[in-house]
């Protein structure tokens, strides 16, 4: 008898140790990017403050909201949801939202913020009760230069209770990415800079995009906005050097007009200059926003934070550009399904959200030795954003047509299927291939990006008051698109119209209608992917109509502007 009881308390602890909750995330990738390096454990009373993505209600509706409100031929067409009666659509049900509460109460974590829609939570604690809380987490610092971020480099659970409850849980593994601009022409191209190569300036893009001198924007109530991760600044004196130098030929504003978030006071960045920069070179003489977002806590995931805002701001812009993306296979797929059910929401709101396609073509995901596939992009792969590619002129040193720029980001999802919006498209793509990959580079029923394109090669940029030149990249692409809508959006909304919104349903019929005019085909050139030799270097071509290297093409805007605005 008397050796029984302790023998059962061995056994209650050694499996309640083990089998103690499940994975939210168990795809999700713990390995850490280069250049951080680990800085120890967080001492217990040490704060970090994670998101808990709380479970939503009625996505289904939620499809069908956007769906309908996006496209064109529909009697909902345009209709969009408040953010309340978005909130109302989708908040956690009651159920969850106690549940949720009383789990935190258990532990004593009461510093929590949630958003408008409810369901995001943001709570601060000891890093000790997180790691009780979330078993299996172990909150380390990692550096990188000046930067430091807590992450945790092992998998939490969650207790069984709350696994149907949570979707998944920010601030443990994801690190920040760094969105970053290139300058891949600098080396080649230094010593001929004294050449007649003027490189891409606002005139010139309003000039190859026919924009006129008068198409800038009229209405009080439209306006744009760029989002900024990381410590990308963006300075106000730097904008106007830039108009002063650049932007002589169309009125235009000189200032951003909000910035949300926090800004340090650091060096300007490239990549927050040239977005700024050029979506209001584009989008002129409309009121331009900025958020940044460095993360206000070291625990904190920016790019989910900026997501957060959209969810707890009732009054937006109705244009979003991110330069911003990872590997889809570095991310969980919970993690992935619940932001693109983030972009859902902005649809339904009438939201505009553009994201750079990437800079690294097809991608190469070595899998394993000798086995290698195209690395599609996310969030360039979600279904419910408008993924923008890049091109280059034809001669780099004139005002020519575009050809695909080799760097342009594009491909398929592993992970979201095709959306009906663009089967067809890619359907006669695919048909069409002249000389197509091999079938296990990529999969053929995934969501296929980019939709669109714009010049990504070779921007000036004023940056820390410098002129620089040579800036390339799907980063510069996107404002420059971004723009574009945001003045149509502009004559829309001057006309007593509603904003484009989500802009896919539209785009793919109006193209399939035979309205090419409204975008410069882009038909020459292919994409950068694994080299190897079943692939040597090469993804997928550009072809006439849809493409997965520059979409539908870049904007001709007088007729995109007809197409997009009935008369
Ligand atoms: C959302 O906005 C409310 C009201 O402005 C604020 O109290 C709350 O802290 C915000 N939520 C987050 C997560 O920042
Ligand atoms: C727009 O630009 C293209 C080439 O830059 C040109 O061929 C075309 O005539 C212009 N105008 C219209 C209305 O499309
Ligand atoms: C610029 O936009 C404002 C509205 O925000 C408008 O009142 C003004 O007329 C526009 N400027 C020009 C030159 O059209
Ligand atoms: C701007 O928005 C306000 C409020 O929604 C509306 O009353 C006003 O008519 C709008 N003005 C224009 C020029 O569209
Ligand atoms: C291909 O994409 C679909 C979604 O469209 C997904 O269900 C499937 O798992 C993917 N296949 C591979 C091998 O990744
Ligand atoms: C496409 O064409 C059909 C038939 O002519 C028309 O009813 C529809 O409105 C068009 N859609 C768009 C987006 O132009």
């Amino acid at each position: 008898m008397e050796g029984l009881r302790p023998r059962l308390l061995l056994l209650v602890a050694c499996c309640a140790a083990a089998v103690i909750g499940l994975y939210l995330e168990p795809d999700q990738s713990f390995s850490v990017p280069d250049g951080w390096t680990r800085a120890g454990r967080l001492a217990p009373f040490d704060d970090v403050t994670l998101t808990f993505a709380l479970k939503q209600q009625n996505i289904d509706k939620l499809k069908q909201v956007v769906d309908e409100v996006s496209d064109p031929e529909s009697s909902l067409y345009g209709l969009h949801l408040s953010l309340e009666d978005l909130g109302s659509l989708i908040q956690p049900s009651r159920l969850t939202l106690s549940t949720v509460k009383k789990w935190l109460q258990t532990y004593g974590i009461e510093d929590c913020q949630t958003v408008e829609t409810l369901d995001f939570l943001q709570c601060t604690m000891p890093a000790r009760t997180a790691e009780k809380l979330l078993p299996g987490s172990e909150f380390n610092r990692y550096v990188k230069g000046s930067q430091s971020v807590v992450r945790s480099p092992v998998p939490y659970r969650v207790y069984e209770e709350l696994a149907g409850h949570i979707d998944f849980v920010g601030g443990l593994h994801r690190f920040p990415v760094e969105t970053k601009v290139l300058s891949k022409a600098w080396k080649d191209h230094k010593q001929r800079s004294v050449e007649l190569h003027l490189g891409v300036t606002p005139s010139l893009i309003r000039q190859r995009y026919n924009l006129s001198d008068t198409d800038i924007g009229g209405s009080p109530n439209n306006s744009q906005a760029c989002a900024q991760f990381l410590e990308q600044y963006f300075h106000q004196a730097d904008l106007a050097e830039f108009m002063q130098l650049f932007g002589r030929s169309f009125d235009h504003h000189n200032q951003v007009d909000k910035l949300v978030g926090h800004q340090g006071g650091g060096r300007a960045g490239l990549e927050a200059s040239l977005d700024v920069e050029y979506i209001m070179s584009t989008g002129a003489n409309i009121s331009t926003w900025v958020f940044s977002n460095p993360g206000r806590h070291e625990s904190q995931e920016p790019f989910l934070d900026w997501l957060l805002l959209l969810s707890n701001m009732s009054s937006l812009p109705w244009v979003h550009t991110v330069s911003y993306g990872d590997d889809e296979d570095s991310l969980s797929i919970a993690y992935m399904e619940r932001i693109n059910v983030e972009f859902m929401k902005a649809g339904a709101r009438g939201l505009s959200i553009l994201f750079a396609s990437g800079d690294s073509g097809a991608g190469c995901w070595h899998k394993a030795k000798g086995d290698n596939a195209f690395r599609p992009s996310f969030p360039a792969s979600s279904p419910y954003v408008t993924t923008v590619g890049g091109t280059s002129f034809k001669n780099p040193f004139l005002l020519t047509y575009e050809v695909t720029d080799y760097i342009s980001g594009g491909g398929f999802s592993n992970v979201f299927p095709m959306p009906d919006y663009q089967v067809s498209a890619v359907k006669n793509y695919l048909n069409s291939m002249v000389k197509p990959p091999p079938k296990s580079y990529y999969n053929a029923s995934g969501r296929a990006y980019p939709d669109i394109a714009a010049l990504s090669d070779n921007y000036w940029v004023v940056s820390n008051r410098i002129p620089i030149p040579w800036v390339s990249g799907t980063s510069a692409s996107t404002p420059v698109f971004g723009g574009v809508l945001a003045l149509i959006n502009d004559h829309r909304l001057q006309k007593g119209l509603r904003p484009l919104g989500f802009l896919n349903p539209a785009l793919y019929k109006l193209q399939a209608n035979g309205s090419s005019s409204a975008l410069f085909d882009v038909t020459e050139g292919c994409h950068l992917s694994c080299i190897d030799d079943k692939v040597e270097g090469q993804g997928f071509c550009a072809s006439p109509s849809w493409d997965p290297v520059s979409g539908w093409g870049t904007p001709n805007f007088p007729d995109l502007l007809k197409a997009l605005l009935p008369k």
